[in-house]
């Protein structure tokens, strides 16, 4: 496709004699929401490892608008609008929500007002304005997930990648969590998501990345993928409540 602007051509990870991500490939087009499913242990938070530079691949490539990026850093992919959040919240506790949100906003604005201007956007963004100036150590668990996507959008990201940011949360956090995304991808935020509530994936991405094992074992419209036999058999068998 014309508008393809982020690649993953066959890539590899090993850890010693497991091969966590098994010749992984597939495109996203700009605006674009994707999901991936698999079953707990397949290799999904591997694979975003990969695509935003935490971990190299033992082979194959990942490219964004073309070029390979393969040898860049995590920061440096972040300043060409990788985003992304982290299964394990990874929060600074000892300071505040605004203050955790501006470790990302410094990187486009180098002034400590026009980052701070920033961070007041995305906290709004979010729902998080009236707890700006509270400990991160303080928020809910419902807080510090939207604490950890507002890092992420502080960088003012082409593509974000979410993994499990939704889980935990109750149905109606679930539902204020998808209309937040849905406002972003109507702005042109391209999604990315590791989502084991199927009624999620069902609900709010419209192509789906099925990994088992390391490897990918279905792609493709939402409502066909998760009918599919083997998809099913692969997802719950295996399955953490
Ligand atoms: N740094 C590492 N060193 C060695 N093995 C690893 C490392 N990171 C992940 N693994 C292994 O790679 C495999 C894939 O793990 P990964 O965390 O990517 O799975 P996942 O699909 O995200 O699972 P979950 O649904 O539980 O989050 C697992 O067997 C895991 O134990
Ligand atoms: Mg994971």
């Amino acid at each position: 496709m014309s508008d393809t602007f982020f690649r993953v051509h066959g890539v590899v990870k090993r850890f010693g004699g497991l091969v966590a991500v098994n010749d992984v490939s597939f495109d996203l087009r700009h605006g674009e929401i994707v999901s991936i499913i698999g079953p707990n242990g397949a290799g999904k938070t591997t694979l975003f490892n990969l695509l935003t530079g935490q971990l190299k691949p033992t082979a194959g490539d990942v490219s964004l608008n073309g070029e390979v990026i393969n040898a860049l850093p995590p920061d440096a992919r972040a300043r060409l609008g990788l985003g992304r959040t982290f299964q394990i919240a990874k929060p600074l506790p000892a300071l505040t929500a605004l203050e955790n949100v501006m470790v990302g906003s410094f990187l486009r604005h180098h002034k400590l007002r026009g980052a701070e201007a920033k961070a007041y956007e995305v906290l709004r963004e979010v729902g998080l304005a009236r707890r700006a100036n509270v400990r991160a150590s303080q928020l809910t668990l419902s807080e510090r997930r939207r604490l950890e996507v507002a890092r992420a959008l502080a960088l003012e990201p082409v593509l974000i990648l979410l993994d499990e940011v939704m889980a935990g949360l109750n149905q109606s956090e679930v539902a204020e969590s998808i209309d937040l995304f849905r406002r972003l991808n109507a702005r042109g935020l391209t999604f990315l998501i590791i989502e084991h509530n199927l009624k999620v994936v069902r609900a709010f991405s419209e192509r789906v990345i099925v990994i088992d094992r390391g490897a990918k074992i279905a792609e493709g419209n939402a409502d066909e993928i998760l009918a599919m036999p083997q998809v099913i058999t692969a997802y719950l068998g295996r399955r953490r409540g």
